[in-house]
């Protein structure tokens, strides 16, 4: 029988190359390394782990050095894409002689597509001619496979007005691109800071809870929400289903600063 593959993701970590650093008043450290202790006490034999984006809030060489020091206990082949708060610069300086930054990961019936939604220095996305292109030639190369797209930003509404703000923009050219293709099986990403799953035009589009500090789901203005720091298994199955799941950590006194009014 052929095999399925587990993916585990793990996005906005929002690390600092300080132990002491924070995001809206927790300490992003602490909460990413339960979040790997929570992986490992849950899922055995990860075939591949997607970091997508904000991985660094102070966008530091150190902080990137400390994210593949704390995943590093996972034992897993690593994938990762920058999103807004990452300096792509640094973090090439850091996947040096790795597979990070592969945009295409072939496994089995399956291709994993990562692409850089970043436009730099916006806190919204974009995905850039050669992003598309990269896109465009893996969907004409792989058509026998099923297809997994990862980057940052939403590409869809998350029905939260200062989210869907921050999303990404030529989202209509993505969409014109993946029309023709039914063996995309999900489109998925990071920087909303809260889970979905949903269908749109045929389409699956699904979110992952942060490592650190959640956003309130269908706000209009930026909210904190108080559900638990997060990550998600994705398993990629030889039929072209996807089973999944996302974990959180409950019960633990994270300190959170609610007064602030944006990140
Ligand atoms: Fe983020």
């Amino acid at each position: 029988m052929e095999k399925a593959f587990t993916l585990v993701q793990i996005t906005d970590p929002h690390l600092h190359a300080s132990s002491e650093g924070t995001l809206l008043g927790m300490n992003t450290e602490d909460s990413l390394k339960l979040i790997v202790k929570r992986v490992q006490e849950e899922v055995s034999n990860i075939d591949l782990i997607l970091a997508t984006g904000d991985i660094a809030q102070d966008s530091s060489v150190g902080a990137y050095e400390n994210f593949v020091s704390f995943v590093e206990p996972l034992k897993a082949p690593m994938r990762w894409i920058p999103g807004n708060h990452d300096n792509r610069e640094n973090m090439a300086t850091v996947a040096q002689g790795t597979d990070y930054a592969n945009a295409i990961t072939e496994l089995g019936n399956w291709v994993v597509v990562m692409l850089d939604s970043v436009v730099p220095k916006k806190v919204y996305g974009s995905l850039a001619q050669d992003q598309l292109d990269t896109l465009k030639q893996a969907l004409e190369q792989f058509t026998d496979k099923y297809i997994l797209i990862a980057f940052h930003h939403h590409p869809v509404s998350m029905k939260s007005q200062w989210i869907d703000k921050i999303g990404v923009k030529n989202s209509d050219e993505l969409q014109k691109i993946i029309a023709p293709y039914n063996n995309i099986r999900a489109i998925v990403c990071g920087h909303v800071h809260q889970a979905s799953d949903v269908v749109i035009n045929g389409f699956r589009y699904i979110s992952t809870p942060s490592t650190c500090v959640q956003f309130l789901p269908e706000s209009k203005d930026f909210g904190i929400d108080s559900s638990g720091p997060g990550y998600r298994t994705l398993t990629l199955n030889p039929n072209g289903e996807i089973d999944t799941h996302v974990s959180r950590i409950e019960g633990v006194d994270f300190k959170i600063d609610y007064t602030q009014q944006g990140y």
